[in-house]
């Protein structure tokens, strides 16, 4: 944007695309603007410090931006049109299930019936919500197949974090206090983060040459001292383990305990349940399954559901159905205690229990069973460009490689991740899960049609032909977007978070 003539702050109007960088809040800051107006009344002016103790004023006036509500609006929407979203195109960002979420689920979040309450008020005057949070709990029971749950967590490393918790609390109540937890090699960051905050240390399972857990492996890790095993199912290579229920039964075997890290439940809801697998703990993102989107640093909900003989031990207090009609706040006998305050992030709870009444049991069955289809179209549709990692019928995503491109061209899964940028679609996953080489996972979800992943696919053979005549063009990927390529190693290991970061 060039400079203003004027003296003060930037203009509100800026190309959206090309190299131009928004101006912050603070350069279009003009003194004395501001973005709200207060009627004039008849009330007398009180100064402030009569109003407020000396000790509770800042002496110091805080430097804020003085912007005007028109160029406010301009920048935020300008900065939208700058991202990319759930909302604008495909986002087949495998292991998060970036799907479309329904504008319904948005108007109810938005009632004023529900987002004007105090989460303080007491049980006799929010009834309603006490309905909706017990309601949201069975359903999310019957979904999984378990006792009882806590709708505290905010995220899903914050429910395996409560998970382990309860699986201390289990153990240490049957005086048979345990120290490992075992997880395979292709599970998600956060499980041995979470086993290592729960006090845990971390037993590494091997993956077998199919992808799935090694049972041998498995077996012979297995010990009186392992309190349990840590399974995401389907793995995050997308694929089922199809030994689950011999897994379960060598694990309570052993005394230990099974939990399902639940945040790849869009593939098989309605369709196989982890209680029935023989799991013990499960917990859901909310935030990637129903109806709101993950990433993006909003609120999220991980919900940790339970088997009946771990429910005295979930967080609290927690609404409960005390009587026919009548809910209220019931701590359970041997309660962690809270993992959030007041009642975990409600909105996002509300639009789950909108997504899942409206859906009903077989609209759920059928959004697992349109994801594994379209996950397995594009598997099959990409093989001669970009090869499964694992040649079979995968389920909610698929992890594909570009090791062939690489080998024939010198292009990495990155530069095929930066080209789609400029395809219009957003990248897949990069280099995750660690085993694979060249990984690139996809998870295109049930609500992309065929025609848009006939497109992605089409997009993805362009990029194949870019590679063979021009593959420096992709190392520079992307040049249409408003952020080129950066340089992410540096990024996140020299991080300025100032708003001056640019000119270092
Ligand atoms: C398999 C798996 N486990 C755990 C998580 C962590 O969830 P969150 O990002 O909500 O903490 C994710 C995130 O997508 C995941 O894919």
């Amino acid at each position: 944007m060039s400079s203003n003539a004027l003296p003060g702050g930037r203009a509100a109007s800026a190309p959206i695309l090309g190299h131009e960088i928004e101006p912050t809040v603070f350069e279009m800051s003009v003194a004395g603007r501001s973005a709200y107006q207060l009627r004039t009344t008849g009330v007398p002016a009180t100064p402030l410090d009569e109003l407020v103790p000396a000790a509770h004023l800042n002496p110091e006036v805080v430097a804020l931006a003085e912007v005007s509500e028109r160029d406010l609006v301009a920048h935020y929407t300008r900065l939208t049109h700058r991202q990319f979203s759930v909302d604008l195109g495909a986002y087949p960002l495998g292991s998060c299930t970036m799907k479309y979420n329904p504008k319904f689920c948005d108007a109810v979040a938005a009632d004023p019936g529900l987002n004007s309450v105090h989460p303080g008020a007491p049980a006799e005057l929010t009834q309603g919500w006490l309905e909706l949070l017990v309601t949201l709990e069975e359903k999310l029971c019957a979904v999984t197949g378990m006792a009882a749950a806590t709708l505290q967590p905010s995220a899903g490393a914050a429910g395996e974090l409560t998970g382990l918790l309860l699986m201390r609390a289990f153990h240490n109540a049957n005086g048979d206090p345990r120290s490992r937890v075992l997880i395979p090699d292709s599970a998600h960051g956060t499980n041995p983060a979470s086993v290592t905050l729960g006090g845990y240390e971390v037993t590494t399972i091997p993956s077998n040459d199919r992808g799935l857990v090694d049972l041998a492996a498995l077996k012979a890790a297995l010990g009186p001292d392992v309190a349990g095993i840590m399974l995401t199912n389907p793995n995050t290579v997308g694929l089922f383990e199809e030994e689950i229920t011999e897994i379960a039964a060598a694990v309570h075997d052993a005394g230990g305990l099974l939990y399902y890290d639940g945040a790849n439940l869009n593939a098989i809801l309605g369709v196989v349940r982890p209680g029935d697998m023989g799991f013990d703990i499960v917990h859901m993102n909310l935030h990637k399954t129903f109806a709101t989107p993950h990433g993006g640093g909003g609120p999220g909900a991980g919900p940790v559901a339970v088997s009946a003989r771990l429910a005295q031990f979930l967080p609290g207090p927690k609404a409960t159905r005390v009587e026919k009609d009548w809910y209220d706040w019931v701590k359970p006998a041997k309660s962690i205690g809270r993992v959030h305050a007041w009642h975990g992030n409600a909105m996002v709870l509300a639009r789950a229990l909108a997504y899942i009444e409206v859906h009903g049991g077989d609209g759920l069955t059928r959004v697992a069973q349109r994801a594994v289809l379209n996950a397995n179209w594009l598997r099959s549709r990409l093989s001669a460009t970009l090869p499964a990692a694992y040649d079979r019928v995968c389920m909610h995503e698929c992890v594909l490689t570009a090791a062939p491109l690489k080998a024939k061209y010198g292009v990495r899964g990155l530069d095929v991740a930066k080209g789609l940028l400029e395809e219009g679609f957003h990248s897949p996953t990069v280099y995750f899960p660690l085993i694979v080489d060249e990984a690139l996972m996809f998870e295109p979800t049930e609500t992309e049609s065929l025609q848009t992943l006939e497109a992605l696919a089409e997009a993805i053979e362009r990029i194949e032909k870019r590679a063979s005549n021009d593959p420096e063009s992709l190392h520079r990927a992307p040049q249409t977007t408003p952020v080129s390529r950066v340089d992410e190693a540096r990024a996140a290991r020299h991080l300025i978070p100032t708003e001056d970061a640019a000119s270092r």
